[in-house]
């Protein structure tokens, strides 16, 4: 073997840094995929086919006003809801409140939060096992559920350096049609959105140690805000469970009265803006009025009396010793409750029994307020909530007017009717279905559904339905097409009829 030169010797350690970079920058591309997101907002333009770019991007959107009763206007659905509060309990398992496996919560735990069981049991709320990806920590998992996109690993680099969210968002949709939005408890979302918020309270997260004065200082001012009408979202993010899990796990002796306070949270939310507590007399006649409604004309009627919708949330769940981060189902099981003025569930399994995905909390809040639904959304709408709100199909279509004037004689103008038909519910799906045609267009250069031609052979009633095969494509082209004709023709026939 020949001596190692000088020069040698450097070409072999230039060679293997070379090497090395090459390895780890191969390592970084599959560990921490970069995911390519769509810059910009969701305008009026997602209200229009894709295959209808009428709205020139570079045009300013209209003042805030303007535009929602634009979005109003373009969406075709009227909102249900005026108000929204959200309320996040951190690494709260969806199994604490829904069970598991089709079992319910062991007793312990439905003892715990006797209002929130008693809710579902009744029918006037809908949960959801709603699974959220990897990493299961606080800062991914919010920007999960605002913006309806999964962040790449790298996210969690940052939990600890949060940065504004750029992406487009639900929040930043709300603040650009005038909502005022108050922010208590957990400063990540401030940190998220900085200047968003007209007040705020923020708690850090940083103290784990710390399980009362973290929920303290968000309870402190509720009655406050619940007794304002000046905003149009309220953040509510309590930590304190969280800090429990990491203190002593699922189990630990804390979690009992934790999981108590946050139903006190729960209970006082639902009586003060669903159930006023000062307009008992109004109540009564709200109720005489759906009996008398119900009996006389066999209506399911639905109507909201406060148009407040109340939505619990959890960010992730947590292991047998509190932990999360990880992918496993303890801390991807996580909570989407909806508390509503409307029966949701005919029964408890029906309330409890649910599957969704973190993501669609997204477009589902988007569609029933009436702004686009956020660019880089991967997630669907939750159908069942907008179903609720659907009056009986085989009933009378419109709202009778005895009924109407029942309602406005008794309750004042400001009661008025809320009804979602299935047009809407409809017109929610295609809207949600534009948003993600457009984002898998901008991924897949490839793809091509506008150019889709119709040569498919015709089914019986003549639609243009075709048979789908082929890659995967031209199957998911195929499949949309089949999708939009049927829509289409269904629009087609309620309209002739
Ligand atoms: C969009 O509007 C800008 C200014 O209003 C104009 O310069 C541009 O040509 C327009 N683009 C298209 C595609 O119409
Ligand atoms: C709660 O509020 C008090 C008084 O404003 C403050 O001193 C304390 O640091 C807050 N606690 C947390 C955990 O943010
Ligand atoms: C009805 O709503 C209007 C505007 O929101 C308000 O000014 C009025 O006081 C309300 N009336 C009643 C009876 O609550």
């Amino acid at each position: 073997m020949p001596p190692l030169t000088c020069s040698g010797l450097t070409t072999c350690s230039i060679a293997a840094v070379i090497v090395q970079m090459v390895g780890v920058s191969l390592f970084m591309l599959g560990f921490f995929p970069v995911k390519p997101t769509l810059s910009g907002v969701s305008g009026p333009e997602s209200f229009r086919p894709p295959d209808h770019e009428v709205y020139n991007l570079t045009t300013p959107l209209p003042p805030p006003t303007h535009l929602k009763s634009l979005y109003q206007e373009l969406s075709e659905i009227p909102p249900s809801f005026d108000r929204l509060i959200l309320m996040v309990i951190d690494g709260l398992p969806a199994e604490f409140v829904l069970g598991k496996d089709g079992q319910p919560p062991s007793k312990a735990l439905t003892d715990a939060m006797p209002y929130t069981q008693s809710l579902l049991k009744n029918g006037m709320a809908i949960g959801y096992h709603a699974k959220a990806a990897p990493p299961t920590v606080t800062m991914p998992r919010l920007k999960a559920m605002v913006s309806g996109a999964i962040g790449g690993f790298l996210d969690v680099a940052f939990n600890f350096n949060t940065q504004a969210l750029l992406d487009d968002n639900l929040l930043g949709q709300f603040f650009s049609i005038g909502w005022k939005m108050v922010m208590l408890g957990d400063e990540t979302w401030l940190k998220l959105f900085p200047g968003l918020f007209t007040r705020h309270d923020g708690v850090s997260s940083f103290y784990v140690k710390d399980t009362v004065q973290v929920d303290q200082n968000v309870s402190r001012h509720l009655g406050y805000e619940l007794n304002r009408d000046d905003w149009d979202l309220l953040i509510l993010h309590y930590l304190g469970l969280d800090h429990v899990g990491h203190i002593g796990g699922r189990n630990s002796v804390l979690m009992t009265p934790k999981l108590m306070e946050m139903d006190e949270v729960v209970k006082m939310i639902h009586l003060n803006t669903i159930v006023p507590q000062d307009d008992i007399k109004r109540q009564t006649l709200l109720v005489g009025a759906i009996l008398i409604s119900s009996l006389l004309f066999g209506l399911s009627f639905v109507f909201t009396p406060q148009t407040c919708a109340y939505v619990v949330v959890s960010d992730h769940g947590m292991t047998d010793n509190g932990n999360h981060g990880g992918s496993s189902y303890e801390e991807t099981d996580s909570l989407v409750l909806f508390i509503g003025p409307t029966k949701y569930a005919s029964d408890y399994a029906s309330a409890t029994h649910n599957t969704a995905y973190q993501v669609d909390i997204a477009p589902t809040l988007a569609l029933l307020f009436g702004v686009p639904i956020p660019k880089n959304n991967v997630g669907v709408l939750i159908a069942e909530i907008f179903t609720s709100l659907t009056e009986d199909k085989n009933q009378i279509k419109k709202p009778n007017v005895i009924v109407v004037f029942i309602v406005q004689n008794c309750l004042g103008p400001n009661f008025t009717t809320t009804t979602i038909s299935n047009d809407q519910q409809l017109r929610a799906l295609e809207l949600n279905s534009w948003q993600l045609l457009r984002l898998l267009e901008a991924q897949l250069p490839g793809l091509s559904c506008r150019s889709f031609n119709s040569d498919g052979f015709s089914d019986d009633q003549g639609l243009g339905i075709s048979k789908c095969s082929g890659s995967m494509d031209e199957m998911f082209c195929c499949l949309y097409r089949n999708a939009k004709l049927l829509h289409s023709s269904w629009k087609l026939k309620t309209v002739s009829r």
